[in-house]
């Protein structure tokens, strides 16, 4: 057990099983196996987890086994970040080297008081007042026309000659998670109303910009030690606030959030602070995309800078002690804070105070805690000076409205927070409960389907004899027996897939050939089954069977959830005949399924019997 990587945690619930290859978070839900860890963590796509772990190993990876697909993909991403890693030096070589770079392009970070270390870090450059300078030099060194081209560093006019988009800008490279350099950010240096002061690399395989947040790669180990990070607007707010020493900061780049980066934030910390500049208009405009980060669980705190100051001349004029303590000093919560705010205008307006309490009490709602949804209730109810119990109403009244409205979108319970809709949405979608015993039995399979159970027979001449049978073995033979079908599909195909390498190759039903399966459905039950920390049904507790864990008991444990699966099918029979009785009129046919309901009631019974005394045995 750990800390997990994948969300912000002080107490561990992330495990690792080394013998089955596989991790498991219990607290965000995050598991897979060994390739799909370093997908995750390394943001990689299958091949290259394989080629990263292979590399780490000293294996040898043929490549042309591969299919044509991959390797153009794969192509595709490693010459688009080749040449973006090239540009990057290049315009960082201009900056440094060249006549022009230092003139134009590094006076101009130097007036802004940026020093060499914010240079050098953020590997800032600066592409030459030239038509093509950097085109010609990229494709002397033998990058080609069309990646250039997707890269966005070479625009191609209609006529077919080719230019360099940033001619003229500072740059500003933008980096993945990873430190890579994806896309680059070019400012202008004079100003000039025919041209936009910023443009930026288009999308491409390598760069989706709602995916990134400027900065991110240089905050991220001060935003976990920190537990928070500050959202601003600018780069240069970025790199002026870095520079003197709040380091965990990130830039959404003049557009509001999107969830894909919130999620990013959410990976290190759940606190965000925005530092805002600007007037009351544009404080309100940004509530919107507030809520959105509300909505993932976070906790977010604003800070109002000192009137005509923005992120990077405020940091620029105050220490780092003072700035950090303005910050202490003025950070408010934002749902205090918007209350606040709303309720100025308000006065004694009943109308307008209805719609403030709405607009407020919609943004609690949002929060996906139950816990913390009441503190804001009960702040909000003191600050609008209305009765806490109307607005507990007006929450519920909300959040009804959006439980409905997320279950009409079927579930997508991807999001771990344990929060009331998820629970909601689990009771509704805990299906027959056969489906529960079907996965029991794979899990046990999966988990022990090789170990050996052994019985003791008396034979005829009143001796004791042993035999055993692995448990898959076990299993298999006893639902064949009975014809059990499995009704759920996902375990239907596990068990048929099983039965099959059992008769071909017993290693096979291993937990590792299914947590690796090639079907990612597959291998995603596999992992949840074998992760999922099996507490002993009350039962075996009531009746005092001290037992460390389920393999102690594991003969037990397999009777009693064949038996449990086979009781749950019988009582489906039953109910079925139960229906044709009543709908039949013909009395000879009537008395047949009589007959057939007694004689399964009676199996039923004795199964409830075994099941009552194996567990309180
Ligand atoms: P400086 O003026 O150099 O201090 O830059 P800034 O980062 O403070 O710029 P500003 O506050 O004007 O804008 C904030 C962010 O919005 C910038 O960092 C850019 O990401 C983005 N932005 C601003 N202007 C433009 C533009 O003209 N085009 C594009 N694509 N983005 C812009
Ligand atoms: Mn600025």
């Amino acid at each position: 057990m750990g800390l997990c990587p994948f969300h912000n945690e002080k107490t561990p619930s992330f495990s690792v099983s080394a013998s089955k290859g596989i991790y498991k978070c219990f607290g965000c839900g995050k598991g897979g196996d060994v390739v799909n860890f370093i997908m995750e963590h390394e943001h990689y796509n299958y091949v290259e987890a394989l080629r990263y772990l292979a590399k780490k190993f000293n294996i040898e990876i043929r490549e042309e086994e591969g299919t044509a697909e991959h390797i153009l993909e794969h192509n595709e991403k490693e010459s688009l970040y080749n040449i973006s890693q090239f540009a990057q030096k290049y315009f960082s070589d201009c900056l440094h080297n060249h006549n022009e770079g230092k003139a134009v392009g590094l006076s101009y970070f130097i007036e802004r008081e940026l020093n060499d270390e914010s240079i050098e870090k953020f590997q800032l450059g600066y592409c030459l007042d030239s038509w093509n300078e950097f085109t010609t030099n990229a494709l002397k060194n033998g990058y080609s026309i069309d990646y250039l081209i997707k890269s966005g560093l070479t625009v191609e006019r209609p006529g077919g000659d080719h230019f360099d988009r940033f001619r003229g800008r500072v740059i500003f490279p933008i980096h993945n998670l990873s430190g890579k350099v994806i896309a680059f950010a070019g400012r202008i240096l004079k100003k000039d109303p025919n041209k936009p002061k910023y443009i930026n690399s288009p999308e491409n395989d390598i760069y989706n910009k709602s995916k990134v947040l400027y900065g991110l790669f240089f905050a991220k180990n001060t935003i976990v030690k920190e537990n928070n990070c500050y959202l601003v607007e600018g780069y240069t707010d970025v790199i002026s606030l870095f520079q003197n020493g709040i380091q965990n900061v990130v830039a959404s780049s003049g557009t509001s959030l999107t969830v894909d980066q919130i999620r990013l934030i959410k990976r290190f910390t759940n606190h965000i602070t925005i530092l805002f500049d600007g007037d009351e208009a544009g404080l309100k405009a940004s509530f919107r995309g507030i809520d959105l980060i509300l909505e993932q669980g976070m906790n977010v705190n604003v800070v109002l800078l000192p009137a005509n100051e923005d992120p990077d001349s405020f940091a620029r004029k105050y220490r780092t002690a003072e700035i950090k303590d303005f910050i202490v000093k003025n950070s408010r919560d934002f749902i205090r804070f918007k209350t606040g705010l709303l309720i100025e205008e308000v006065k004694n307006d009943p109308v307008k105070k209805t719609a403030l309490i709405h607009e407020v009490v919609s943004s609690i709602s949002l929060i996906p805690n139950e816990i913390k949804r009441g503190e804001y209730i009960k702040v909000c109810a003191q600050l609008v000076d209305v009765d806490e119990q109307a607005l507990i109403y007006e929450l519920n009244r909300e959040l009804r409205k959006r439980f409905k409205k997320r279950s009409d979108k079927i579930a997508r319970i991807d999001d771990p927070v344990q929060d009331e809709y998820t629970t909601v949405q689990q009771i509704e979608y805990k299906t027959d409960d056969s489906e529960y015993h079907e996965s029991e039995i794979i899990r046990l399979i999966l988990n022990y389907g090789n170990e050996k159970l052994v019985f003791e027979n008396e034979n005829e001449f009143g001796h004791i004899e042993t035999s055993s049978i692995s448990v898959a073995g076990f299993i298999i033979n006893d639902l064949r027996h009975d014809e059990i079908v499995f009704e759920t599909s996902i375990y239907r195909h596990i068990y048929e897939e099983i039965v099959q390498n059992y008769e071909v190759d017993v290693l096979k039903i291993g937990s590792q050939y299914f947590t690796s399966h090639s079907d990612p459905q597959i291998s995603k039950v596999a992992i949840e089954l074998l992760s999922k920390q099996h507490e002993l049904s009350e039962n075996w507790l009531k009746n005092k069977i001290y037992v460390n864990c389920e393999k102690d008991i594991l003969k037990e444990v397999i009777i009693s959830s064949v038996l449990a699966l086979k009781a749950k099918k019988i009582s489906k029979d039953l109910n079925l005949i139960l229906k044709k009785i009543k709908n039949s009129n013909n009395v000879e046919e009537q008395l047949k399924y009589l007959k057939e309901h007694s004689y399964l009631k009676e199996i039923l019974m004795e199964i409830n019997k075994i099941l009552g005394r194996i567990i309180s045995q």
